[in-house]
């Protein structure tokens, strides 16, 4: 096995200068089999990452702080004066940790302009801390920067539009990066808002990680993102109130557990447990893996995953459960639903805004009800009918206690006669729509009659032949062009 790398400076774009593409080559093993004495490159694997790197970085091997000192890596909150009692006002104390973190050694830059701080730490130290005021960052045009290991919890003065830790900077935000921050990790945190905002607020920024934390009592959002891209919401809880379902006050659930407002997001492997909403996405290209959704019931009026953009959707779903609160979609276009399981009679709602459906894939989900009839997949079409349908797949779902809905539909209709009707309302999602039909005609008996497809409307497969015959119909039929 050879390997080798590569690294050279490209000038790819204006905005991002100073690349260093690193290329690994690695040449697998040559294998030389038994009979055959010629060898043959068994596999080649290609793998290219890019770094972003600033001239900066190699020429700061000494950090320092503004002071001219070096700067400790650690803020320990306590050692500004927080009080991890909870029973004083910790803001100033905090706000001060941050303030220093922010303003700490500098080890070059991450993207241009975004200072990287070297992975320093605000560490909570295990407490919970009492604040009044949102901790919003002072500047922006910061990165490479963890606060871990405690509670927050807002005072009942805390201002109710305001975020436990705000990535936003206040008023000026002192920096020239086009972005706020990137690779700010928040982990291991409760958050609580004490009905009082939100609890995580991430602004125009590359690359956050929020992990393992648990957001409750908010009443706006449990975690806003706006604009910037890749919040990455890991293994987290969050719910407005702290119940472990069948809660009685759940019909007055109200909030936005999550709410993804920018494109290129991931939310994996976290459960909502309360909230009128569990996740609302209005920006592009994120996906939701891992989320168990119980955060209101449908049947209350709430919604576990709720897709605001129509037109332009490009979202998957998988993995994911769905927990007595479905999905909405409006005018869906590229949405991905698959290996998801809906209990209690949840399903999904296509929302017709201007009548788009394009490249809809709902498969391989389970639905699970109690027998009152309840469509799997429903269509809202009191703004008008959904009138552009193209590339739509909804199939291979399987069902108990639930009505199934599909766009592919098989029947086999048995008669004595010269026309054979197949009525597929019953499965198929469009009302008068088929786009493909097959059919196989089987003729009882020595005749071979003359046989046709007449009419398709309706959903109503007519079939006739030219002399009455015994025979059975199969009749396979798709709303989408899958076949
Ligand atoms: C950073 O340090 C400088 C110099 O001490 C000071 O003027 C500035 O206010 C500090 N900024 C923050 C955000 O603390
Ligand atoms: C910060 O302010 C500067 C100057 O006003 C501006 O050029 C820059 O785009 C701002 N950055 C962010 C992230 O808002
Ligand atoms: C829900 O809210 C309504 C109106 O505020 C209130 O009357 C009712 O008692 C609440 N129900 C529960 C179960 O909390
Ligand atoms: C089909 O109908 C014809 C005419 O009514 C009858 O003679 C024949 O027995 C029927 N065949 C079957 C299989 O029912
Ligand atoms: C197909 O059937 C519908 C009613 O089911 C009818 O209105 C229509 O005229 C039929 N089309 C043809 C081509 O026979």
């Amino acid at each position: 096995m050879t390997s080798s790398v590569l690294a050279m400076d490209t000038d790819m774009t204006t905005t991002r200068k100073a690349l260093v593409l690193v290329v690994i080559i690695m040449f697998m093993s040559i294998h030389v089999y038994g009979h055959n004495s010629s060898p043959h490159r068994d596999r080649l694997r290609f793998q290219a990452s890019l770094i972003q790197s600033n001239s900066v970085l190699s020429n700061s091997p000494s950090p320092t702080g503004a002071t001219g000192k070096p700067s400790p890596l650690e803020y320990d909150v306590t050692s500004y004066g927080a009080d991890p009692t909870g029973v004083s006002d910790s803001t100033e104390s905090l706000l001060g940790a941050i303030s220093d973190a922010l303003n700490g050694s500098s080890n070059g830059f991450l993207f241009e302009g975004i200072v990287n701080l070297g992975g320093a730490e605000i560490n909570l130290q295990g407490g919970n801390y009492l604040i009044s005021r949102p901790l919003q960052f002072p500047v922006a045009g910061r990165g490479n920067l963890v606060i871990h290991g405690g509670t927050l919890k807002a005072s009942n003065n805390f201002p109710d539009d305001g975020y436990l830790i705000d990535l936003s900077p206040s008023s000026n935000n002192g920096s020239s990066s086009a972005y706020n921050y990137e690779f700010i990790t928040l982990r291991d945190l409760l958050l609580d808002s004490n009905y009082r905002g939100g609890g995580i607020q991430v602004v125009n920024s590359l690359r956050t990680s929020i992990d393992n934390c648990y957001v409750t009592h908010f009443t706006t959002n449990g975690i806003l993102v706006q604009g910037g891209h890749e919040t990455y919401i890991r293994s987290s809880y969050l719910g407005q109130h702290i119940t472990a379902g069948g809660d009685p006050g759940e019909r007055n659930f109200s909030g936005t557990a999550i709410n993804l407002m920018g494109n290129d997001n991931s939310v994996t492997d976290v459960v909502i447990f309360s909230a009128a909403i569990g996740i609302m996405v209005s920006g592009q290209a994120n996906t939701l893996s891992g989320v168990h959704c119980y955060n209101k019931a449908t049947g209350f009026g709430g919604t576990g995953i709720y897709l605001k953009l129509p037109g332009l959707t490009q979202t998957r779903i998988v993995n994911s459960y769905l927990d007595f609160t479905g999905i909405v979609a409006e005018d869906p276009v590229q949405l991905h639903i698959s290996s998801s399981f809906f209990l209690g009679d949840a399903y999904i709602l296509l929302k017709s805004i201007n009548g788009v459906m394009n490249g809809v894939n709902i498969v391989d989900n389970m639905f699970a009800g109690s027998d009152k009839g309840i469509d799997i997949v429903q269509l809202d079409q009191r703004n008008g009918a959904f009138k552009e349908v193209d590339q739509v797949v909804i199939d291979r779902n399987n069902v108990k206690g639930m009505k199934l809905k599909s766009t592919v539909a098989r029947e086999s209709v048995q008669g004595n006669g010269s026309s054979w009707i197949a009525d597929l309302n019953s499965i198929l999602v469009f009302p008068n729509l088929i786009k493909r039909v097959q059919y196989t005609f089987i003729a009882m008996g020595n005749s071979f009659p003359n046989h046709a497809l007449r009419n398709v409307s309706s959903n109503q497969v007519v079939i006739q032949s030219d002399k009455d015959v015994s025979a059975t119909v199969f009749v396979t039929v798709d709303q989408g062009n899958s076949f």
